[in-house]
Formats: C-alpha cells, sequence, structure tokens
C-alpha cells in the first residue's frame, strides 16, 4: 500500500466506529498519524490499539464534538502533540426518527442539527486557521443520499445532510486560494452501527418507505472510506467543493 499520508496528521471524527473507524484505519495504513475522536472511549480507543498494532500513531480523543470545549481540546491537543493539522475528516453522525416537520421534537432537531451540522462547522473554524498558516490542507466532510434528496431520511437529518453540503461548497470557495480543499461524500446505504430509531406511526418512514427501495447494494464501510481517502489526498489536488456520491448508483436514479 502507498504511503502517501507520511508526515501527515489527520484528525477523524466518529472515528470509534463504522465508516469513521475504516477511515482512520486506511489513513494510518497510508502513513498518516490518526487523531481517532470519538464520543466512546472504548472504542476510541480499541481503534488506537488497531493502529498502532500496525505500526501506525493515533492518539484517541473522548468527547462529545457538539461542544466547543471538546473541539478547542481536540485542536489544541493534536497541535501540541503532532505540531499540525493536515486532514479533517468530519464524519461523525447520527441519524433522526425518521419524522415529517410536523412530527419532528425540538430535542430530535436540536441534537440531529447539532451534532450533523454544527460540529463540523465547530471542527472546520478551530482547524481552519491551522491550515492556514501553512497554506495546505484537506477536510472531508460525510453528507448522505440525504444531502442530495429529500427521500432518504426524516426531516431533521435530511436538512442536516443539505446543511453540510451548504458548508463544504461555501468553504470550498472561500479557501480556493489559500491551499485548501474542502469536499465531501455522500453515502447511500452502508452496513454500520447507525442507529435509526423510528418514532411509532412517524408518517416520515412509512412515506419514504416506498422510496428507500432505490437504494440498490448496501456498501461496506471500507468502500466509503476508500473515497474520502481518495478526496483527502494529493490525488484529488485539483477537486474541491466536490460532492461525491459513494451509493451504488442511487443518485443517478
Ligand atoms: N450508515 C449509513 O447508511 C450512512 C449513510 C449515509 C451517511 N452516513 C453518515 O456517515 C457518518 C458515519 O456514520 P456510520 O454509518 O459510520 O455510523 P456509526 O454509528 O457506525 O459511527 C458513527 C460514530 O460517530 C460517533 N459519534 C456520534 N455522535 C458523536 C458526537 N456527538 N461526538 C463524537 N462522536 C460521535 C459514534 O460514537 C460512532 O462511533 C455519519 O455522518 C452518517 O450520517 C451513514
Amino acid at each position: 500500500m502507498t504511503r502517501d499520508f507520511e508526515g501527515q496528521v489527520a484528525i477523524v471524527t466518529g472515528a470509534g466506529a463504522g465508516i469513521g473507524r475504516a477511515t482512520a484505519l486506511l489513513l494510518a495504513q497510508r502513513g498518516a498519524t490518526v487523531v481517532v475522536a470519538d464520543l466512546h472511549a472504548r472504542t476510541a480507543t480499541e481503534v488506537v490499539a488497531e493502529v498502532t498494532a500496525g505500526g501506525g500513531e493515533a492518539m484517541a480523543i473522548v468527547g462529545d464534538l457538539s461542544d466547543q470545549t471538546v473541539v478547542d481540546n481536540l485542536v489544541s491537543e493534536t497541535i501540541d502533540t503532532y505540531g499540525r493539522i493536515d486532514v479533517l475528516i468530519n464524519n461523525a453522525g447520527i441519524m433522526d426518527d425518521m419524522s415529517a416537520p410536523h412530527e419532528v421534537s425540538d430535542t430530535v432537531w436540536e441534537r440531529v442539527l447539532r451534532v450533523n451540522l454544527t460540529a463540523p462547522f465547530l471542527l472546520t473554524r478551530a482547524v481552519a486557521p491551522h491550515m492556514l498558516r501553512r497554506a495546505k490542507g484537506a477536510i472531508v466532510n460525510t453528507t448522505s443520499e440525504a444531502g442530495l434528496r429529500g427521500s432518504a431520511a426524516g426531516t431533521a437529518y435530511t436538512v442536516s445532510k443539505h446543511g453540510v453540503i451548504g458548508l463544504t461548497r461555501s468553504a470550498a470557495v472561500i479557501y480556493r486560494d489559500q491551499g485548501i480543499r474542502v469536499n465531501a461524500v455522500a453515502p447511500g446505504g452502508v452496513a454500520t452501527s447507525l442507529e435509526v430509531n423510528v418514532k411509532d406511526d412517524a408518517m416520515g418512514s412509512a412515506v419514504i418507505a416506498d422510496y428507500r427501495s432505490n437504494v440498490g447494494r448496501i456498501a461496506r464501510a471500507e468502500e466509503v472510506a476508500a473515497a474520502v481517502v481518495f478526496l483527502a489526498s494529493d490525488a484529488a489536488s485539483n477537486v474541491s467543493g466536490a460532492v461525491l456520491p459513494v451509493d451504488n448508483g442511487w443518485s443517478a436514479i
């Protein structure tokens, strides 16, 4: 495997499981030092152990990334320990309960928007100055099929993932002459531990079920990680502001 990330430091959020874990492991195999950021200490430290067992370098930072103090700690610990941040993978996310607009509770709306959209913004805001200083950096955000269309999830998740595309495009344009590339992947169905706690009788769920039959083959997390790492790599040196579907053609329908 090519070690094209040798010498680079990558923060991967939600790296304790699923797509984030697969991305952290692949970046480490390609030579990156990886900061494994996750809500859960056990899974984060397990991924760090997997990286180090493979001869790589990693550390875990545990906390809720929708909290500004956790984000500040993540960035300052990374800079204090490794001195630089080359790559930010904004991957951590949660599902909603498939509610229609008139069914969404304040709690679900605020939590889903906070974790899926505000946290990537907080992380981008905190990391960008370090990339600007070196005029180099790559940010990859995880949106979803639900960021591309209205028929893949409930209202809160759909809005949050559309917002991630706005954050991606805005940052890509604003930083285009500063050496920072910003892209997104839009996975379709992926076999992970992402939980969907469908609210009983949610209208959104019943309606959306008709369209979700288009999902096609369910991907392995590693298949999404490969696309994330491509966008973070120098192989994508002229790619910025792109939203890459990784969805077995779902978005082509
Ligand atoms: N699985 C799918 O079908 C699918 C499809 C499209 C998009 N996505 C997106 O992919 C991303 C990764 O999801 P996954 O499928 O790997 O799910 P997952 O649940 O397997 O992994 C998500 C990880 O993020 C962590 N996390 C969640 N909230 C956090 C927070 N507030 N702070 C820190 N860490 C937090 C979790 O602890 C977990 O380790 C998410 O943004 C999700 O919306 C997933």
